[in-house]
């Protein structure tokens, strides 16, 4: 049989991996796809960079539109980022009945509703494995392995740069800035590290496995998010004498009330494995009614971890793309007629239990004024801890971990706290998880 022809838009880190592995395992991935999968054709900015790359093996170009019209192009592979011309060029594919494999979650988050009707419509797959977790195939198995199950929630550890950042603030020290730095130089920040500290892009990849996980639309502009560039080492440290782990943890979670859509710092278990994911690592932990809890974990960026992702989806096409598209896996896992709305909570109403962390002048009462506010919320207290005052100062760290509550009545409760006088500054809040059942 033919090869099937790839049209590649960038060359980059994860299109230079995806480009190697086609070219490493090329024989092994036909034995599986049944076909040889051939990049004809790839579209980059800085020519002489990509034709040091791949020599004269394949067509170069800096016209990312003639990769998606040529004639001779099957599949495009988007590995460019951004919006557009990733936007208008997927859908100039899929307008052509081009099959589209991509890794972009930004797009898909904003504009997967959009994107994913033109597809239903052409009759045409767009595959997306890479772009939650990098090399972890949990499009894969929320979409198909755990078809059988009512999901109830999931809670990943979904950037990898904020992980490393984490990572080594906990165990060597470092400064926000120089673990930034670090995940900069070794590729795993979005061209905005923004994205990545301030829990945008985690919130991206949460919203496509919200979407695929209770059959609703992508719903990105309505996920709390909240990132790691106000942690302290202080934090951390109090967390750990309570025995738990600072993560940034995407959650989405299906309650009597709606859907809890949420990213930010959390404190989880040091016992929990996933507590222990390090580095650039990557974990999904899935609770399914039927399966129990599934964690997945594995690297979450990089070039050939990312490339391996986007090669399982050019092998899934391969072997699928002559079936009849009403006997596909559908895009979001739902048939696309059963995709409905549900409600997705405002933070106020989500249920959760909170690290807190205020400095109180050091005399009789202050605690209980703090308490007495907490009870009056109905916010009921599960550990405290008060250090001794340093030499010479009058204020000290408490820390106050609470047992579950809405969140509106911990902020209720948070700015009576704040006003009193023998607070200073405001009070830290970071929300904790069991992950239990
Ligand atoms: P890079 O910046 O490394 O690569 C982007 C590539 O696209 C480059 O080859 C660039 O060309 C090319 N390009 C960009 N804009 C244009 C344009 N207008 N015309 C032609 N070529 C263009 O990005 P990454 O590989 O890191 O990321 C690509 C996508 O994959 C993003 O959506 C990202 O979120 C996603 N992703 C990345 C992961 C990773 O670990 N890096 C992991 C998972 C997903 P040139 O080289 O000449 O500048
Ligand atoms: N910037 C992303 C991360 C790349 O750090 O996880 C993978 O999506």
């Amino acid at each position: 049989m033919n090869p099937i022809r790839v049209g590649l838009l960038g060359l980059g880190t994860a299109g230079g991996g995806t480009y190697d592995i086609l070219l490493r395992n090329r024989e092994e991935i036909a034995r599986r796809a049944g076909r040889e999968i051939h990049v004809v054709a790839a579209a980059v900015r800085n020519l002489d960079k990509a034709r040091a790359r791949v020599g004269d093996a394949i067509r170069l170009g800096t016209d990312p539109q003639a990769v998606v019209d040529a004639t001779d192009v099957e599949i495009v592979v988007e590995l460019m980022g951004g919006i557009e011309p990733a936007r208008s060029l997927i859908l100039s594919a899929i307008r052509q009945g081009k099959h589209v494999v991509t890794a972009n979650k930004a797009l898909l988050a904003l504009h997967g509703n959009e994107i994913f009707a033109e597809a239903q419509k052409q009759g045409v797959m767009v595959a997306f494995e890479a772009a939650v977790a990098g090399g972890i195939p949990i499009i894969k198995a929320l979409r198909e392995g755990l078809t059988a199950n009512r999901i109830q929630w999931i809670a990943g550890i979904i950037n990898g740069t904020s992980n490393f950042i984490l990572t080594r603030m906990r165990e060597a020290g470092a400064s926000f800035a120089e673990a930034l730095a670090e995940a900069q130089a070794l590729g795993y920040a979005e061209a905005d590290p923004t994205f990545d500290i301030e829990g945008i892009d985690a919130a991206h990849k949460l919203t496509i496995m919200a979407a695929i996980a209770f059959g609703m639309p992508m719903h990105f502009e309505q996920a709390y998010t909240e990132g790691i560039s106000q942690l302290t080492a202080d934090d951390i440290r109090y967390a750990e004498e309570f025995g738990y782990r600072i993560k940034l943890l995407g959650i989405c979670r299906r309650t009597s009330e709606g859907v809890e859509l949420r990213v930010h710092p959390t404190l989880i278990p040091q016992q929990q494995l996933i507590a222990n994911v390090n580095g650039v690592m990557n974990a999904v932990l899935v609770r399914g009614d039927a399966v129990g809890s599934t964690l997945y974990y594995g690297a979450g960026a990089g070039a050939e971890p990312t490339g391996s992702s986007v090669v399982a989806d050019l092998v899934d096409v391969t072997r699928m793309h002559t079936a009849d598209p009403d006997h596909r896996v559908p895009h979001l896992a739902f048939q696309a007629n059963r995709v409905t709305e549900v409600r997705v909570l405002p933070i106020s109403a989500v249920r959760t239990s909170y690290y807190l962390r205020l400095r109180a002048v050091d005399r009789p009462g202050v605690l209980a004024d703090v308490t007495r506010i907490l009870a009056e919320q109905g916010i009921s207290i599960e550990a405290m801890l008060q250090r001794e005052p340093p030499q010479g100062e009058q204020q000290v760290d408490v820390v106050i971990l609470t047992h579950r509550t809405v969140e509106s009545a911990l902020t209720a409760a948070l700015e009576r706290i704040e006003a009193l006088d023998s607070i200073a500054g405001p009070v830290v809040r970071i929300r904790m998880e069991a992950l239990a059942s």
